[in-house]
């Protein structure tokens, strides 16, 4: 098989390498998938500059999520051949930038028929986690949230999430374009970080709102302007730190706001939950998928350019998705 391998953690194009491999042999518990399509995602980015969560014996490929079909499946793996997976990469040897992947069955969901193998290789980690921090947020009884990032593709899914829902959502993005491109597909409030009075109307709006609950994605200092704006009792959930900038806090604002700041990490999230409540989640990812969390395909590429893929994505992440499409033809 062919394998698109990380060698080094400095992330640039010297730092990959196509190797062709046998195809790993599984065990009982393990599922061999045939990678359909993988979308590169931020982590990615992250990882493959060795500022991720995981840092796994190099060299292996990286790519955190996929989708695929089952080839091999393990006898105690609750899979069988043929079934069509959403998956994410094991924490240690070759992820999804590969043309065949081995994971653990906990690492999959079954696709349900309604389904497509794009739609689902691009299911595991945005629909989940945008999902999972909007219930929690609702559970709290927060009834308005703010959103950094908004115009990437999880800020689409915590848009629609907040139609469905009827909970406002101030969208944050950081340039103008982005403000009006927002507000002609139907947000209503849309603010940019650049501009100069961009506290001043977060004030405002948050107050008018009661928007007490912000899931950032940016961190730095829109993070740390907003968090000193929000409402009294405010929540920040950090869950990205796009800008790889610390959040400044005046402790008065732990104090006397009485705010908080918490973190979210799909990867700790999931394992915290119960089989049922795991299973009601990938239920819903996959029942809202329609309403709330199709990605867009921008463009795709073969494994043989993944260097090219990536510095295409690092300069165009807000046109939708930018996918590897190991097994086939760049529009496979
Ligand atoms: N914690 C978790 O478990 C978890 C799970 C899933 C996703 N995430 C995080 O969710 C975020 C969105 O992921 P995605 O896949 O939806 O992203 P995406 O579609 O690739 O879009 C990335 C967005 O980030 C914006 N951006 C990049 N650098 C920025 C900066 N320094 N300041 C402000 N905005 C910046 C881009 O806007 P421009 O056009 O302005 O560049 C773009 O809209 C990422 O931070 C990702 O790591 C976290």
């Amino acid at each position: 098989m062919k394998t698109m391998q990380l060698i080094n953690y400095e992330g640039n194009s010297d730092s990959f390498r196509l190797v062709e491999k046998e195809i790993p042999e599984i065990g009982d518990r393990e599922v061999l998938i045939k990678i359909h399509l993988s979308p590169i995602n931020p982590s990615d980015l992250a990882y493959i500059r060795g500022l991720y969560g995981i840092k796994k014996k190099l060299p292996s490929a990286p790519g955190f999520e996929g989708g695929g079909t089952v080839v091999k499946a393990g006898k105690e793996s609750g899979f069988s051949e043929g079934d069509r997976v959403s998956c994410v990469a094991p924490t240690k040897g070759d992820g999804t930038w590969s043309e065949y992947m081995v994971v653990p069955p906990e690492n999959c969901i079954r696709l349900i028929d309604s389904v497509s193998l794009d739609e689902g290789s691009m299911l595991y980690v945005n629909p989940m986690t945008a999902y999972a921090m909007f219930e929690e947020g609702r559970k709290k009884g927060h009834t308005a949230f703010v959103h950094t990032a908004a115009a990437s593709a999880l800020g689409k899914m915590i848009h629609n999430l907040g139609k469905k829902f009827e909970v406002p959502v101030i969208h944050i993005v950081r340039k103008s374009e982005q403000v009006e491109q927002l507000k002609n597909e139907g947000r209503e409030f849309v603010l940019n970080s650049s501009d100069e009075k961009f506290q001043k109307e977060l004030f405002k709006l948050s107050k008018k709102l009661n928007a007490t609950y912000c899931l950032d994605a940016v961190g730095g200092e829109v993070a740390s302007k907003i968090f000193a704006t929000l409402p009294y009792g405010s929540e920040l959930v950090s869950y990205g730190n796009l800008s790889e900038k610390q959040i400044d806090v005046e402790p008065g604002i732990f104090i006397f706001q009485n705010k908080k700041i918490s973190g979210f990490w799909l990867s700790t999230f999931l394992p915290s939950l119960n089989q049922e409540e795991y299973k009601e989640i990938t239920r819903k990812a996959q029942e809202l998928l329609p309403e709330c969390f199709r990605s867009e395909i921008h463009s795709s590429f073969t494994l043989e350019n993944v260097p090219e893929a990536i510095e295409y994505y690092k300069k165009n992440m807000s046109l939708g998705k930018i996918v590897i499409r190991p097994s086939g033809t760049p529009d496979g």
